[in-house]
């Protein structure tokens, strides 16, 4: 870091706080009236493109077009240096590999080499190896196999949460509620681990829990899989401990803490950084699709690849168009009955009706106050669902407050001080000084109302307004989704039945199970502290459970228990019935302990629509249990209120919950909490003694991390045998001045068609069991059990240049049919694309490629460049690039040259088995000469000198290594 050095370009722009001990830039000072009226994320932009300011990566010019977004958005390219990187450990070893290959690279020099350190701040986080060994039933997630960087589909938190052994209903028999001599229900088929994905599952992304910890360890299921955990990967675990030792700028959280968006979330965001007396704002790359989560804090960050992290890494901006910013105006007050999740999944709606892909989403206007900091970072977690890349929710008192349990004071005093020095602080009192926006989105808050689903499908919605109706006309209405097709006058049913010495009487309607479950959608703490609450008024209200309902709590993990204990909740709703069954899936695959016999011969001899009610995210027809025919998904303290109604059949806003034992009638809406009050306790007790347990463990960590030994070296010591770490060979040959990099008389290594996407170049997934990659692990004595997959092999070159294009799919024009194959041009063989390049390598012969439209698309993968680049490929020569590769390309030292428009492989008759020189004059108009005396010119797509710089040194790496040469 050098701040606000004599020669910062704008170092008249320093600014104080804290009696002068603190400094920062402040844009205010450059006195331009469009600073003013910047969306407050493009304000974060400016500033950070302000301090990083170097004339190299950030020049005066990206300051001037940031400045002038309004008419540049979408245009300028600009560069954004975030305040630090997150890594997880799949996407961390190549990076961090790299980085210990290049202290070796400058020692060999005679240079310090502990002076080869990450530039920009790292946080590592070991969550990614826990494999779920040992599990009995799996909640909805397979383990990821270590596939992309970014993972576009969003994971539940029961990724990395090995499920725990499932009380199976029968355990529950004999307790106080119910009686049950004999199993009425049929036996479920349960726990076969088979995660089927509900309708509502597809439709809403699960939301992922904020602020949830993963629990703490105590069975032995879960113990296994720690133990099987670390003894697979202790080479790995020892190389990032090795890592945190020996490198600055290196935080590594141990396994076991939690999920990498969520340790960020819960330890690492502080809103501010405060550096060498320095303060600005937390800005963050992370390689997880849901680094946006912590823009609901009003930490500006998104998801990027392993690639493109590595070069923050190594001290590179981010190249970005400047982006539209959808301003999103919340207007309305909050319904009351509406629960977070409800307000969550209305505005993903309409954001997603928006069509915003590819921008930033902000949010203003005074319905924005009423969101806690956990509504945002929910909504945030939501922005690959509309494609937003950001959705940035500016500081304000709500974010103030979320980090008082956690900062001290005096720190909270300087964070705001700060924030409105600069204007990055939200108030929301003025709307004249509400920032201009691309466009304006308006939603009411107030329309955002609960909705349950059922009867019998979980797409099909009710809004709890109109439950009562739509019960009635599913019991009027011919047998289908939606009908049940009962006669008038049986409608009028009533069974009465005894249990337990007291007559009840059942009717269509009546509720005979109700579960709260925590999972998925409501693994939120907010709804469940909200049905807590709700139990606890209701209590308190005289209102009771009829007893023959069958009623249960399953915490989606032992913190939810630990959290609704520690608010003072559980024991109300333990007097209402709702008593912990355990963890794990329960109710939602029907194990449900068995309905009381009395109940169930009601329930026949009336042939009566039953109901279940329960917070789950998937049900069907006689899923619950065959005797109950109406299912329905409601949220937390929906099941709590229509359990005490003992019907889904009532308005809740015109016939009372229930009558107390005094004759009182109580509603829905009196005893229904607040969202301050709801709030408060999620502030006091949730989010207080997450960040209270992780920062304890953090501080302790755990034993096996703590006993890992590892060297104290400078140096890593490789470990030869390691067939998971190795020295990648980046740096061989390096020298102290690049020579000069001519590209003459090579071959194409593939000839390649339209829309080669990155799964083509480096695929993810198993090794196949003959291919280049498996022929090297089995000379290393590896069985094809060991193989693993590519994606848990990056930290080894030797692999991921194998995979290199060992695709099954690659279509490849010099071969017939597709596969990993090419043509070994001066032999005429056929070999293995890894195979044919070695031995053009080996014989001195550059390699190009030839491509045709769309080359690159698809997710980020790390080794997409960095494999050609190992493979020998010094250009790509494509009728058009996407963009991400093509920088990728250009940090690896690979140019990337479009053919000019109109022209391809085809019209200038290129048979691909020809040798090309290339020469690159200054104009970046690169010319080609073949073989064969045809000559064409092509475009190189270098934005900046910096880029033909890369390429002169081979690549970032090999240019970031020579700066300390
Ligand atoms: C929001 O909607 C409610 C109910 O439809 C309406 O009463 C209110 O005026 C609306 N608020 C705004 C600011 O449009
Ligand atoms: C988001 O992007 C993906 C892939 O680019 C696309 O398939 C999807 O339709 C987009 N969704 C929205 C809501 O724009
Ligand atoms: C709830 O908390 C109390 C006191 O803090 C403790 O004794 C009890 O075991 C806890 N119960 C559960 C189910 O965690």
């Amino acid at each position: 870091f050098c701040f606000a050095s004599a020669e910062h370009p704008y170092n008249h722009l320093t600014d104080t706080l804290d009696n002068g001990r603190i400094k920062f830039f402040n844009p205010q000072k450059l006195n331009d009236p469009r600073y003013d009226k910047l969306p407050l994320s493009i304000r974060v932009l400016l500033e950070a493109a302000i301090r990083k300011c170097d004339g190299l990566y950030t020049k005066k010019e990206d300051i001037q077009s940031i400045l002038d977004w309004q008419e540049q958005q979408n245009k300028a390219e600009v560069p954004f240096s975030p305040a630090r990187v997150l890594l997880q450990d799949f996407t961390g070893i190549p990076a961090m590999v790299d980085l210990a290959a290049m202290r070796d690279a400058v020692a060999k020099h005679g240079v310090d080499p502990s002076l080869v350190n990450p530039r920009c701040p790292t946080d590592l986080i070991v969550d990614h190896s826990l494999q779920i060994d040992y599990s009995k039933c799996a909640i909805q997630n397979a383990p990821n196999p270590g596939g992309g960087d970014i993972p576009n589909q969003s994971q539940g938190s029961s990724r990395s949460t090995p499920s725990r052994p499932l009380s199976r209903g029968g355990s529950q028999c004999g307790s106080q509620r119910g009686s049950c001599s004999k199993p009425a229900c049929s036996e479920p088929s349960a726990s076969t681990g088979q995660p089927s994905v509900s309708v509502q599952q597809i439709e809403n992304t699960p939301l992922l829990c904020p602020f949830h910890l993963k629990p703490v360890f105590e069975t032995e299921t879960a113990l296994k899989n720690q133990e099987m955990e670390l003894i697979r990967n202790k080479e790995r675990l020892q190389f990032f401990k090795w890592c945190s030792k020996a490198f600055k700028n290196v935080n590594v959280v141990p396994p076991d803490f939690g999920a990498v968006h969520q340790v960020n979330l819960e330890y690492l965001s502080r809103v501010v950084q405060l550096n060498e007396g320095f303060i600005y704002p937390d800005s963050v790359v992370g390689t997880d699709s849901h680094t946006t989560m912590v823009n609901g804090l009003g930490i500006l960050g998104w998801g990027v690849g392993g690639i493109e992290s590595e070069a923050v890494m190594l001290g590179q901006p981010v190249s970005l168009t400047l982006p539209q910013v959808v301003g999103c105006k919340l207007v309305g007050s909050i319904n009351p009955l509406s629960t977070s999740i409800d307000i969550v999944l209305g505005i993903t709606k309409h954001l997603r009706q928006a069509g915003i892909a590819g921008k930033f989403v902000e949010f203003f206007g005074p319905g924005v106050s009423q969101l806690s900091a956990a509504d945002r970072t929910t909504i945030a977690n939501m922005c690959p669902e509309y494609n937003a890349t950001v959705s940035f929710f500016p500081v304000d008192q709500v974010t103030l407050k979320h980090f008082k349990t956690i900062s001290e004071s005096e720190k909270l005093e300087l964070l705001e001080s700060y924030m409105k020095a600069i204007k990055l602080f939200q108030s929301y009192e003025d709307p004249s000084e509400d920032p201009h926006y691309s466009e304006v989105i308006e939603i009411n808050l107030s329309s955002m109302v609960s909705y349950v689903s059922g009867p019998k499908r979980p797409q099909d919605r009710v809004a709890v307004s109109s439950m009562k109706e739509d019960f009635q006309s599913c019991l009027d209405e011919k047998v289908g989704f939606k009908g049940f097709h009962i006669s008038k006058e049986k409608q009028e049913t009533r069974v009465p039945f005894l249990h337990c010495g007291q007559e009840y009487k059942l009717a269509h309607g009546s509720v005979v199970i109700a579960a709260v479950i925590s999972c998925t959608n409501n693994c939120n703490p907010s709804v469940m502290l909200t049905a807590g609450l709700l139990a606890k008024k209701a209590v308190e209200a005289g209102l009771v459970v009829k007893p023959y309902i069958r009623t249960s709590l399953a915490p989606g993990s032992g913190m939810v228990t630990h959290y609704l204990n520690t608010s003072g909740v559980l024991p109300y709703f333990s007097q209402l019935g709702f008593e912990v069954i355990g963890y794990g899936c329960a109710t939602c695959v029907g194990n449900t302990a068995p309905l009381p016999e009395a109940v169930v011969d009601a329930i026949k001899q009336g042939e009566l629509v039953a109901c279940g009610v329960l917070s789950g995210n998937r049900h069907f027809e006689g899923r619950l249990c065959e005797c109950v025919r109406a299912n329905y998904l409601a949220s937390p303290p929906l099941v709590v209120a229509y359990a005490i109604a003992g019907t889904v059949g009532i308005d809740f806003e015109k016939e009372p919950l229930g009558v107390t034992a005094v004759g009182k009638e109580v509603y829905l809406h009196d005893i229904w909490p607040s969202r301050e009050e709801i709030q408060q306790i999620e502030e006091d007790t949730v989010i207080s003694s997450v960040f209270k347990d992780l920062g304890e463990r953090m501080e302790k960590g755990n034993t096996f991390w703590n006993n890992i030994e590892c060297p104290d070296s400078v140096l890593f010591p490789w470990d030869q045998k390691s067939t998971y770490i190795r020295s990648p060979s980046f740096f061989s040959k390096l020298v102290k001045v690049p020579p000069p990099q001519s590209i003459e008389n090579a071959h194409a290594l593939l000839f390649l068609g339209d829309k080669v996407t990155t799964d083509h170049i480096s695929p993810a997934g198993s090794i196949a069991r003959v291919s280049a990659a498996a022929k090297y692990l089995l000379s290393k004595r590896l069985t094809p059990r060991e193989f693993n997959s590519y994606g848990a092999r990056r930290g080894n070159d030797a692999v991921m240049t194998r995979g290199t294009f060992a695709s099954i799919k690659l279509q490849n024009r010099f071969i017939g049919k597709p596969g990993p194959k090419t043509l070994h041009i001066p032999s005429g063989q056929t070999l293995d694309v890894f195979e044919a390049a070695e031995r053009y390598q080996r014989e001195g012969i550059n390699l190009i490629i030839l491509a045709g439209k769309d080359y690159g698309s698809g997710n980020s993968r790390d080794w997409v460049a960095k494999g050609p680049y190992l493979l020998g490929v010094r250009a790509v020569i494509a009728e058009s690039f996407e963009k991400l590769h093509k920088n990728q390309l250009v940090g690896m030292g690979i140019m990337p040259l479009e053919f000019l428009p109109g022209q391809n492989a085809d019209s200038l008759e290129l048979s691909g088995k020809e040798r090309f020189t290339i020469t690159l004059p200054d104009t970046l108009k690169g010319k080609i000469i073949t073989s064969q005396g045809k000559s064409f010119v092509v475009t190189a797509l270098f934005d900046t000198e910096l880029d033909v710089n890369f390429f002169r040194h081979g690549g970032l790496l090999r240019y970031v290594a020579r700066t300390l040469l």
